[in-house]
């Protein structure tokens, strides 16, 4: 095995500022980490999902006992249905059964559908408990266990229910990556591409020249990429931690990608970042129709996503009953809506994204139209 350097960063919000590790063996080493902050807790709960738990829950445990921790682990089903309302109420019962104290901590192990889980419940339970991020899969170690966002979803909507809730240290251990199957790699990829097309051109290059490595397991290139995203998150956290402003950025792909989520129904027909690819290659083509950007930036963007294995197109997808009218209303219901008007980000190139609220709907009814109806072609040529 190379000899692999771990990264450190630091996400700067005043006293709520934490450290996000990023390197091998982290989940080894989350003991001592933990023990090693100034005000440790004596006991740590850890939450985790049946999957990851066989693969990690007795590396993590080990490393807690080491560490002198006491602690116990509550399994919860793997998947988005663990985000429910009845899922949470299991969770909080549980964990409250167990005999919390307002200094108990919580950790997170897992993917996405963990993290915000568990996140949202160290932010109610007793009024606020501390804790701490392991992220498992590449989604959650470059986007969702960064920055606070915690919660779970409601019939209404996905993450309807929630609360900005930072956690104390996050490890993104390098290691479990090897573990995940490769669509969910792929997936997670599409947000670490997000950080190149939406404010660094120069990691978007070099993500041209090594994103296949990552893809294909260089434990290297996985950090270096893994690190640059969190510190680009990090960055956009720190100047606007409740999305007044700049922390929109981070859903470039995402107005689009929700709608197409939604219209799969959050199934495993489209996963989270399938939708990013392929909502970022829409927003790019949009800000080529508003004449924002050059064609060249969304070719590029397309063949890049396209050549680490990511569908660009809904002709890539299973085949949908694709409707451009229904799309624009599940944007509609969007969190980001303000005052009755979407948000979009858009780009004047790879590494040039910025917000707005100036995008007449006629036009994104356009696109969609158009993409719908290229895609239809595109499958009567497959078929
Ligand atoms: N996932 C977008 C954000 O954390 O703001």
């Amino acid at each position: 095995m190379p000899n692999l350097t771990a990264e450190r960063l630091s996400v700067d919000l005043g006293a709520r500022s934490y450290d996000i590790a990023i390197g091998p063996g982290l989940i080894a080493q989350a003991g001592a980490e933990i023990a090693g902050l100034s005000d440790a807790p004596k006991r740590v709960v850890a939450v985790t999902d049946h999957h990851v738990a066989e693969l990690h829950l007795a590396t993590l445990e080990r490393s807690l006992g080491n560490a002198g921790l006491a602690f116990d682990a509550f399994v919860v089903p793997a998947g988005e249905a663990s985000k429910s309302f009845a899922g949470f109420e299991k969770l909080c019962e549980a964990l409250l059964s167990a005999g919390l104290e307002r200094k108990t901590w919580l950790i997170a192990l897992g993917g996405g559908v963990v993290g915000d889980l568990t996140g949202f419940a160290a932010a109610v339970l007793l009024r606020g408990l501390d804790f701490v991020q392991i992220p498992t899969s590449l989604l959650a170690q470059v986007d969702s266990s960064v920055g606070g966002k915690t919660g779970i979803n409601a019939a209404q909507g996905k993450n309807q229910v929630g609360s900005f809730h930072q956690p104390r240290l996050v490890l993104a251990d390098s290691g479990a990556l090897a573990t995940l199957p490769r669509r969910e790699l792929l997936a997670g990829y599409a947000e670490v591409a997000k950080y190149g097309a939406l404010g660094d051109a120069s990691f978007f290059a070099w993500l041209e020249e090594h994103g296949p490595h990552v893809i294909e397991g260089d434990a290297t290139a996985q950090i270096r990429a893994v690190a640059t995203s969190c510190r680009a998150k990090a960055e956009i956290v720190a100047a606007d931690e409740r999305e007044s402003g700049q922390r929109a950025l981070l859903n470039l792909g995402h107005t689009f990608g929700h709608a197409l989520e939604a219209e799969t129904g959050y199934s495993a027909a489209l996963l989270h970042g399938e939708a990013v690819a392929i909502g970022m290659v829409m927003a790019f083509d949009l800000s080529v129709r508003l004449g924002f950007c050059q064609p060249e930036e969304t070719d590029r963007l397309r063949r890049h996503l396209a050549a680490v294995g990511l569908a660009t197109d809904l002709t890539d997808l299973p085949q949908v009953d694709w409707n451009a009218e229904r799309l624009l209303s599940h944007m509609r219901k969007d969190k980001k809506v303000a005052n009755g008007r979407l948000t979009f980000v858009l780009a004047q190139g790879l590494g040039r994204a910025f917000v707005t609220q100036d995008v007449p709907e006629a036009e994104v009814l356009a696109l969609l139209q158009d993409v719908i109806a290229a895609s239809a072609l595109g499958q009567q040529a497959i078929g």
